[in-house]
């Protein structure tokens, strides 16, 4: 039976601490450091992009390479989704070719799991227009739990473009199962009311539009990339960096201990600045990137891996 990686909505905590635990064994072989045992030796998985990307497509292809199996990729722009080919009928194409899993971005909100009802083979979602981004999530508690030793009572920020955000989405479920508590920060045209009503269910989510008012008291600041590509031609704001931006400024207003993410590709001089996103000290970033390949280690490991686990 194949299994699926969709959403992180509903997962328990106890998943999401296995899958976490298996990510960060991996990830010495993530930076090339240790072997892998070869997992998914024999294994075929197809890499269906068919919205840009850098960090999770080329780390799910390091993925698949590391524990041994192969990749076949795909993107819209030179395949025959150029000619008209449906997301569906493409899909149902690929999985005739006999793979053992497809890993899918698109634009379509629920796209993945579209798929995964209609494919025999394992579907993992790697971005479905504005709702989930599970393997994001994953890497993002990762660096969390590495920088403090556990995620329960850490207090995080996400700021920004949280309406277009799949990846606020599946932070704020990943880290409030595992007790973090989630603060979401922007103006409201990016924080809509939606968001209002969860917050008003969850004891660990709170919103503000202020985020000077809260910098003191974070030990995480998740800054989002403002998407352009989802502005429904709104721009960015030109007081967007004045309100909503981790200046050097308000870099100095954190705690020393306050650790900075970006899911990238940031803006840099809109959601951060250059001095911030550099900073070694604090800033995650590429830190993050390294963590995309273990989780995604994991998270295939556990989709499709061999049970023998051969080296
Ligand atoms: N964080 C992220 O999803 O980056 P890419 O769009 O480059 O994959």
């Amino acid at each position: 039976m194949a299994r699926h990686l969709l959403k992180l909505e509903g997962l328990d905590e106890a998943h999401l601490t296995s899958l976490l635990d298996r990510a960060a064994g991996f990830i010495p072989a993530a930076r090339g450091e240790a072997e892998a045992p070869a997992s998914l030796r024999g294994r075929l998985v197809a890499q269906l992009f068919f919205e840009d990307s850098t960090r999770t497509r080329l780390s799910f292809e390091a993925a698949t390479a590391r524990l041994g199996g192969r990749s076949l990729s795909l993107s819209g722009v030179g395949s025959s989704a150029s000619k008209g080919e449906t997301f569906l009928d493409t899909a149902l194409n690929v999985d005739a070719l006999g793979v053992d899993a497809m890993v899918v971005r698109s634009s379509i909100s629920g796209g993945a799991d579209l798929l995964a009802r209609n494919v025999r083979c394992a579907v993992i979602n790697a971005g479905d227009g504005r709702r989930e981004h599970p393997t994001q999530g994953l890497l993002d508690c990762l660096t969390i739990r590495e920088a403090f030793g556990k995620i329960s009572g850490v207090k995080v920020a996400i700021v920004g473009d949280i309406a277009n955000s799949r990846v606020a989405r599946s932070a704020i479920h990943s880290l409030t199962t595992l007790g973090a508590s989630v603060r979401l920060v922007g103006p409201p045209t990016l924080l809509p009311r939606s968001f209002a009503q969860i917050a008003a269910r969850h004891d660990l989510v709170s919103i503000t539009h202020d985020l000077d008012s809260i910098l003191p008291e974070l030990d995480v600041i998740m800054m989002l990339r403002v998407q352009l590509e989802r502005a429904a031609g709104g721009g960015i704001a030109a007081d967007y960096r004045e309100h909503y931006g981790l200046t050097h400024r308000r870099a100095l207003r954190l705690p020393a201990h306050c650790i900075v993410m970006h899911p990238g590709p940031v803006n840099r001089g809109v959601e951060v600045d250059d001095d911030v996103a550099d900073d070694g000290r604090r800033s995650q970033i590429l830190r993050q990137v390294t963590h995309g390949v273990a989780v995604r280690m994991a998270v295939l490991e556990e989709s499709v891996g061999r049970t023998d686990r051969v080296r």
